[in-house]
């Protein structure tokens, strides 16, 4: 029997939800469109949407809302930002920004244009984004373990590096603007990426001259599982450990939604404080989202950011927040029920191809897996998987995805044993229905960027 760790926090303002029928949920879904996006929150049971600006803020940060200071330039909060972030990240320049997908609007197009290309471990819906908006292409090469589900590996999430070397050598390394390493890896199922992967990728990059970002949504969690998985780390500590993660990258974009624990928030760091790139940055920020020292964040979210980055480190927390992940997959593994082992850092991937492969990745098993699940009960999960994926950007036409998941993106701090216990019945119930389902959905109206945020989709009928 698998068990729950405790969590090392009590509560003290609670959000009521409520669950609607059977029938309500069937109707709401129907409405939105098959789209979970489309649905409104307080149709919602258990939200696992995303984890991404859904965390329960602790009594410390709420103090620091009201110590905000609003000034437009220059603000006390900005400079108490400042200060924690040199102290976590140890980079000579920080810009605060509203979020991570602003950091990468504001960062990207100094070094991508037409021609150039991105190469990541995988990248998210965003970033891959900001890779197409700029005008270059993204790349991915992503390790074999991470198409596995069934596969126990420590670090699925890892970049191939002799595949990421031999890709440079093809596109040619003059025209590699950019490689990203996302910590962790999100599309590949919140698997970590290794510190001596880190090094390796680092090494490759300075050899053929190619800047390094660190994708840092989920750095704090990532430099858990190093502690808890790689040999030599199990005695350092995680503001150790994230240091030298970071030490490997000439900079990082970072949406701060995540595992510093606020609402809102995002920032860019640059390790070289004399940086030719900090001018094009500033520019960017003031233009996009606001003055270079508030960056789009009132005063008040600023002091937020600097107290949740050390939060977000803490070890209790961290044991917890990655044990009851670890729960909810092994409560999985009892029930034979397939997803991307060993569980995340911030969410369980279901395997949705293995729930249905009777439909094809073009009928989207990842969101027909969603879907049942909020008919189920009230549970907004998302595909992570084939209807996430943009058309390519020049020939239109579809792309498939390495894996068809769907996630399961689990808030900090938000929701309790029992409502994992619910989620995985639930899950368990739609797992045995599994061969009811014949078709899939396809997609009435989609924009070609990001489509799956707004996409309508409708139910192909045999
Ligand atoms: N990078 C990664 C790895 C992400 O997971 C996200 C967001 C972003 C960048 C963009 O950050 O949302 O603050 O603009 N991921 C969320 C998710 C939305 O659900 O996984 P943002």
């Amino acid at each position: 029997m698998v068990k729950y760790i405790p969590e090392p926090f009590r509560i003290k303002m609670v959000e009521n939800i409520k669950m609607l029928t059977r029938e309500e949920r069937c109707d709401k879904i129907r409405e939105a469109s098959y789209n979970l996006f489309r649905l409104k929150g307080e149709d919602v049971y258990i939200d696992t949407l995303t984890d991404s600006g859904t965390n329960a803020m602790s009594s410390e940060m709420w103090s620091g809302l009201l110590r905000g200071d609003e000034a437009y330039a220059g603000a006390k909060s900005y400079y108490r930002f400042i200060q924690a972030c040199q102290d976590v990240f140890g980079y000579g320049f920080f810009c605060p920004v509203h979020q991570g997908r602003a950091a990468e609007k504001v960062l990207f197009p100094n070094f991508l244009h037409p021609g150039t290309y991105a190469l990541a471990n995988l990248f998210f819906d965003t970033t891959r984004g900001h890779v197409v908006l700029s005008g270059a292409r993204a790349l991915e090469c992503v390790c074999e373990e991470a198409k596995h589900p069934e596969l126990v590996a420590p670090f699925k999430g890892n970049m191939d590096t002799a595949r990421m070397e031999q890709t440079i050598l093809e596109k040619g390394p003059e025209n590699m603007g950019l490689v990203v390493m996302t910590l962790t890896n999100n599309s590949a199922g919140g698997q970590p990426v290794s510190m001596a992967n880190l090094r390796e990728v680092s090494r490759i990059c300075q050899k053929y001259g190619i800047p390094l970002c660190i994708d840092a949504a989920r750095y704090a969690e990532n430099a858990m599982f190093i502690k808890q998985r790689e040999a030599g780390y199990a005695d350092k500590s995680i503001p150790e450990i994230v240091r030298e993660c970071f030490s490997y990258a000439d900079m990082f974009t970072m949406s701060a939604k995540k595992d510093t624990l606020v609402n809102m928030g995002g920032v860019i760091g640059i390790k070289d404080p004399d940086s030719p790139l900090i001018p094009g940055i500033k520019a960017n920020c003031i233009s996009f989202e606001g003055f270079y020292t508030y960056g789009g964040l009132n005063g008040r979210d600023l002091e937020c950011l600097a107290v949740g980055l050390y939060e977000g480190m803490d070890e209790s927390y961290l044991t917890y927040r990655l044990g009851s992940i670890a729960y909810l997959g092994g409560r999985l593994d009892e029930l034979g029920i397939p997803y991307q082992k060993p569980a995340g850092g911030h969410g369980i991937f279901l395997d949705a191809q293995k729930f249905y492969p009777q439909i094809p990745w073009y009928e989207f098993p990842g969101q027909v897996l969603s879907v049942e699940l909020y008919k189920e009960c009230g549970i907004r999960a998302c595909d992570i998987g084939s209807y996430m994926m943009d058309p390519d950007p020049d020939t239109g036409e579809a792309v498939r995805s390495i894996n068809e998941f769907t996630r399961l993106a689990i808030p900090r701090r938000v929701y309790t044993q029992s409502h994992f216990d619910l989620a995985v019945e639930a899950i368990h119930n739609v797992w045995q229905r599994r061969e009811e389902l014949q078709h899939g959905y396809r997609i009435v109206w989609g924009p070609n960027v990001l489509r799956h945020f707004q996409a309508t989709l409708a139910p192909i009928d045999a």
